[in-house]
């Protein structure tokens, strides 16, 4: 079966063909950062009407890519939902009306569900069971994995996401949109054990996760910095370094301790601050010592993209699900209510 994947839940307009006997056949993606970046962060209206402007063009030439026509796509999946609902209903109302034009089905795709079965894209995907640790730019979660839509959260963050921990200290250390990948980049250039930081919620059992202390701790240091004159590039980098060592270590730590927990092995993490070096080299640090093994996606599958919701929706349709004609966008939607496949 060929299925179209159209992800538009917030700034990037991701569309993919994934074929179930094939696999990957093309994937294109247009990012908004250049649109949002002056205003520090996603302008929920400019994403809407950008992702209108850029679906078609981008449709037709991954069809172009694979070689193939409209008339050769079996199902179409869309990101129904968690995101920005103006942003996700672009995608998903050309869904609906293109497979209700070719008498096909379309299924509504979980954009979290999405992010954990990208690793499958790879060469040696994970075995079910395993834990994945799914950390985006709105959530932070540490779910068991029986199989898909067979998901039992563990453990979530109680405020911050770990993305959004990294966009906002970005932000406060004056760095670009997103703030991600601006912090890896200097971080790299920093040294370690000038600044201190705390491992939030690591001294106590438990899974859960809260990064806006982290947050705080960081502008209380470079408040201080700046007040005694020495706010120069080192230690705006020396901070980085320190911010991304605690976010990473408070990740390990819990990692280790959900595999522990449940007896297993196996990790895969998923969702845009997966694609972090520091976080990667940790975890398989970790692994290695328990004899297990971390996998992820290739950097640009963890960030949001269209493949990974044509695989997931490829793996749903495949099993014979599909939904009626209604047009689905939900803002919040927990990945435990999924159907299992
Ligand atoms: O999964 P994603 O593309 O979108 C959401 O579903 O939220 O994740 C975006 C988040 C942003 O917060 C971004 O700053 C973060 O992932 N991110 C990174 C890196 N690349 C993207 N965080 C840390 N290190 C990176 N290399
Ligand atoms: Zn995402």
């Amino acid at each position: 079966m060929l299925v179209l994947g159209l992800e538009t839940s917030c700034d990037e307009t991701g569309v993919a063909l994934y074929d179930s006997e094939r696999g990957l056949l093309a994937d294109a993606l247009f990012s908004q950062i250049d649109l949002h970046r002056v205003y520090g962060g996603v302008v929920p209206e400019l994403a809407s009407r950008d992702h209108v402007k850029r679906m078609l063009p981008l449709i037709r030439q991954v069809l172009d890519e694979a070689d193939r026509t409209m008339q050769d796509v079996g199902g179409i999946a869309y990101t129904a939902g968690p995101g920005l609902v103006g942003a996700l209903l672009v995608g998903a109302s050309c869904a609906r009306a293109m497979a209700f034009a070719l008498d096909i089905p379309a299924i509504g795709v979980h954009h979290m569900e999405g992010h954990l079965l990208a690793p499958m894209l790879e060469e040696q995907p994970p075995e079910f069971p395993f834990i994945a640790l799914l950390v985006s730019g709105g959530h932070t979660q540490l779910v068991r994995v029986d199989g898909i839509g067979r998901y039992r959260l563990l453990g979530e963050s109680i405020d911050d996401a770990a993305g959004e921990a990294f966009d906002k200290t970005a932000k406060m250390l004056g760095l670009r949109y997103p703030g991600g990948p601006e912090i890896a980049r200097l971080a790299g250039q920093g040294v370690a054990g000038r600044f201190r930081l705390p491992r939030p919620m690591t001294d106590r059992p438990g899974l859960e996760f809260s990064f806006s202390g982290l947050k705080t701790s960081v502008l209380n240091h470079w408040n201080k910095t700046v007040a005694a004159g020495a706010a120069d590039e080192q230690a705006r980098a020396d901070l980085a370094h320190a911010f991304q060592e605690a976010v990473v270590d408070t990740l390990v730590i819990k990692c280790r301790r959900a595999l522990e927990q449940e007896g297993l092995q196996r990790l895969v993490i998923a969702g845009g601050v997966s694609a972090n070096t520091a976080l990667r080299q940790s975890l398989e640090h970790m692994l290695t010592e328990l004899g297990g093994e971390v996998f992820y996606a290739r950097p640009r599958f963890c960030t949001d993209n269209g493949a990974m919701i044509a695989y997931a929706g490829c793996r749903r349709l495949l099993a014979g699900q599909q939904q009626d004609l209604a047009i689905q966008a939900r803002a919040r939607w927990p990945m435990t209510e999924l159907e299992a496949v």
